[in-house]
């Protein structure tokens, strides 16, 4: 065994309602290097409200994307987000892992709207130095049947599931990698998808808070496709051009009247959420917000966000501390799929055997 062997590197796969999204690390003297990135499109009822809605459609786009990146049978890393999840920051008397494995379900019960027979109960433990005997913990809940949904996909793919990882504790994972954020600082991270905007908050080095916002970049596609009754195709290219090679129409001026419009209702769920977590935190105010996912491309979002929410907003580069090399990538193609990258370069982050 060479000093440097450790455990295995999982590929990340992050199934997306809009793409699938594979990526493989490797890490070699303590750096991270990009082996493997792809993506694959999948038709919007594929996946819908986090359901796999279409086995077979998305079975096979995982099947493209793995044989793409030539991945086989590995062991991977998956992530759910959304509805079926709850989270929750629980403060516990001081006790040994072990005794928390034991006791997790019993104190989760009361949190969890669903039979906890139909849930996998998981937790991390935060501060276990907090002294005064008590510590805080991370909570997790997933719905075993919306987890299974998943695993099966990947299973039927070809691939070994390994960990389920939480989308945004991922999309966090990959930042920390990637941003030295100062200790003191409070800020937020925000994964907007197609369906959905996955928001974290980190404090004092810890996350203090996540919600799933269930609006994402989708809902301006299928307002453009409305409004100009294209289909979802050319509304996606009205979308993703709207400020570049169409800027000089009249369809640029309306589509970006469009997005100002659904990306100010995008931002007001965002600042409901974070307005929440202000009032019921002891570290007040949000400092910074950091955007990873595809929708976070949208100026209009941008421009919200800074409007309303009063700070700094940065785009994150998922490979901004990985290396890659430019004979086995092309790097501005790269660049561009980046902020669609964030989950699964955190979920290619994760080891085999690491706790989910
Ligand atoms: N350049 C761009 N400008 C604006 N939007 C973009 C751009 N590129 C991609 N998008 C949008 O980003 C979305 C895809 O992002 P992402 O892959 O993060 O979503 P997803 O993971 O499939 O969705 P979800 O997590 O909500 O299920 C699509 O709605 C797509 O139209
Ligand atoms: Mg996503």
């Amino acid at each position: 065994m060479g000093l440097f062997s450790g455990r295995a590197n999982l590929v990340g796969v992050d199934i997306g309602s809009s793409a699938i999204k594979l990526v493989r690390l490797r890490q070699a003297s303590g750096s991270w290097e990009l082996v493997a990135f792809s993506l694959g499109h999948l038709p919007p009822d594929a996946i819908v409200e986090g359901r796999v809605m279409n086995f077979a459609v998305v079975i096979e786009r995982l099947r493209d994307v793995m044989r793409e990146s030539g991945v086989k049978d590995a062991d991977c890393a998956l992530a759910i987000s959304g509805s079926s999840l709850i989270i929750k920051r629980l403060a516990l008397p001081e006790m040994t892992r072990a005794e928390l494995d034991e006791s997790i379900v019993w104190e989760a019960e009361q949190y969890i709207p669903f039979d906890i027979k139909d849930v996998n109960v998981d937790a991390q433990i935060l501060n276990p130095r907090a002294g005064q005997g008590q510590m805080d913990v991370l909570m997790v809940a997933a719905k075993k049947d919306v987890v299974n949904e998943y695993v099966s996909v990947a299973v039927e793919a070809g691939l070994k599931p390994n960990v389920v990882d939480v989308g945004i504790f991922a999309a966090l994972n990959m930042f920390e990698v990637n941003y030295s954020v100062p200790p003191d600082q409070t800020s937020a991270l925000l994964n907007v998808g197609a369906n959905s905007i996955n928001v974290g908050v980190v404090s004092g080095g810890a996350v203090a808070f996540t919600r799933d916002i269930g609006v994402g970049g989708a809902q301006l596609t299928s307002e453009i496709q409305r409004h100009f009754n294209v289909s979802y195709e050319e509304a996606e290219a009205f979308k993703t051009g709207a400020e570049s090679s169409l800027s000089s129409s009249t369809i640029a001026r309306e589509v970006n009247k469009i997005a100002d419009r659904v990306c100010d209702g995008m931002v007001t769920e965002v600042q409901r959420s974070l307005d929440f977590f202000v009032a019921t935190s002891v570290k007040a105010d949000i400092q910074r917000i950091y955007l990873t996912g595809g929708s976070a491309q949208l100026p209009a979002l941008i421009r919200a966000l800074e409007r309303r929410m009063e700070v700094q907003v940065e785009l994150v580069n998922p490979f901004r501390n990985i290396s890659v090399d430019a004979r086995r990538f092309d790097i501005d193609l790269l660049q561009r799929a980046a902020p669609v990258a964030g989950v699964a370069v955190g979920l290619a982050l994760r080891r085999s055997g690491d706790a989910s």
